[in-house]
């Protein structure tokens, strides 16, 4: 039990600053990128020649994912390497090509469902459009629409009175969000991101645009001490591993990996996803060209999939598994699967836990009911194609997957502290 009045928000207030910087997973990485920089780190392009010292600290961006490295001062082949690893992406709906859609007096905007939203939680929201725009000559910004134009409006109950039976929302007919009247002479979406982005609409050749819902990330609960936020599955663990990474002071022997990735709710199947060679190659430069180091380095190094765990519910309880209900603001939460969803086995958990009394902070372990399916993460994704000793961790919250999730300021601290001592910089 925490005492009251004892609560440090800061590093909560921070999350929520993170949050609202991020309502695409192009401006999360962007954002990612732009704090390691203020920290000290340098940005190297995958099309450079890599030559790293020990202490050197940098980054890399793939599409909208990111690994930044801080070198140890042994080779990796000796020391390993210790990782962090989130992901960037959310569930949203993604702009089509042909997004202008004209029907019943009404423009809406064409978009298509990404990952397993709670659909009904975007209704009556105040959303916009947040993504990147593919410039004439390869090159790319961030734009993010101003205002709240969007909305996605429910049925009145006067006109279907069969939602009391529970409300069935089909994407393609429902779940096209409606930014005006046709009056047939505005401009376009193209235009209006044009103008925000400052960039000339003929020079724009494609685009990775999402919704994003504009209501501010928010304290909540009794005492403030709740964070109420979009998307905090997973920016909330890409904010604690880039905390842990940029908080470090001292230089280790082993090397130190934030990885960043991008489309783990739709899989990872991606260059930029888990199951795509990023890790993979930034490890390659990082081992070096000699024959067995990086299968040396892989086999001395861990992974922390860091992804968001599921609090046990207010009304809902008996969905959990009754030993194990992890509680907001109660610390990181160790994931185990029987039957390989998530990665943790009893080594990494063994170590996961040390790292964790290490730095004074509890552990809380979740399992699904054994009549229940797991959901997953990039734990298992990353252990199968490199071989890595992985463990999957995450922050408790509540509404996964909601436009609007509930985590907890207090567990903030409280995974800094866990990925720094798993970073081996404390403890
Ligand atoms: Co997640």
């Amino acid at each position: 039990m925490r005492e009251t009045g004892d609560v440090d928000l800061s590093l909560g207030d921070d999350l929520r600053a993170f949050v609202d910087a991020s309502p695409s997973p192009g401006h999360a990485a962007a954002e990612i990128a732009r704090r390691l920089t203020a920290g000290g780190f340098r940005e190297l392009a995958e099309t450079d020649l890599w030559e790293l010292s020990p202490g050197a600290a940098v980054f890399t961006v793939r599409g909208a994912s990111v690994v930044a490295v801080r070198v140890g001062t042994e080779p990796t082949a000796e020391a390993g390497l210790r990782i962090i690893g989130a992901h960037t992406d959310s569930p949203t709906f993604k702009v089509r090509p042909r997004w202008d859609v004209r029907q019943a007096g009404y423009r809406l905007v064409g978009v298509e469902p990404y990952g397993g939203g709670l659909w009904h939680t975007w209704l009556d929201r105040d959303l916009t459009v947040a993504g990147r725009l593919a410039l004439r000559g390869g090159t790319t910004t961030l734009v993010t629409l101003p205002g709240a134009p969007l909305r996605l409006p429910s049925l009145a109950i006067h006109l279907d009175r069969s939602v009391r039976e529970g409300l069935t929302l089909d994407p393609q007919r429902h779940l096209q969000p409606v930014w005006g009247a046709d009056l047939g002479t505005e401009p376009g979406l193209l235009e209006a991101l044009s103008t925000a982005a400052g960039v000339s609409a003929g020079d724009v050749v494609g685009h990775d645009l999402v919704l994003a819902d504009t209501q501010p990330a928010a304290r909540a609960g009794a005492d403030g001490s709740w964070i109420a936020a979009p998307r905090l599955d997973d920016l909330a663990c890409c904010h604690s591993g880039l905390l842990a990474l940029l908080g470090v002071s001292a230089e280790t022997r082993h090397t130190q990996v934030l990885v960043c990735n991008d489309h783990e709710e739709v899989g990872s199947g991606s260059a930029s996803g888990a199951r795509g060679s990023f890790l993979e190659d930034v490890i390659g430069r990082l081992a070096g060209p000699e024959p067995q180091a990086f299968a040396r380095t892989i086999a001395a190094s861990k992974l922390v999939s860091a992804d968001m765990a599921h609090a046990v519910h207010p009304t809902r309880s008996e969905r959990h598994e009754p030993s194990h209900q992890p509680v907001l603001g109660g610390g990181p939460v160790l994931k185990l699967n029987a039957n390989q969803a998530y990665a943790t086995d009893a080594v990494s958990g063994g170590w996961f836990t040390e790292r964790c009394e290490a730095a004074g902070v509890p552990v809380q372990h979740f399992v699904t009911r054994a009549d229940l399916p797991c959901g997953s993460t990039i734990g298992p994704l990353t252990a199968t194609r490199l071989g890595l000793s992985t463990v999957d961790v995450g922050a408790p919250q509540l509404a996964m997957h909601s436009v609007r999730e509930l985590a907890s300021a207090e567990d903030v601290p409280l995974m800094v502290q866990t990925f720094r001592s798993c970073l081996g910089t404390t403890g």
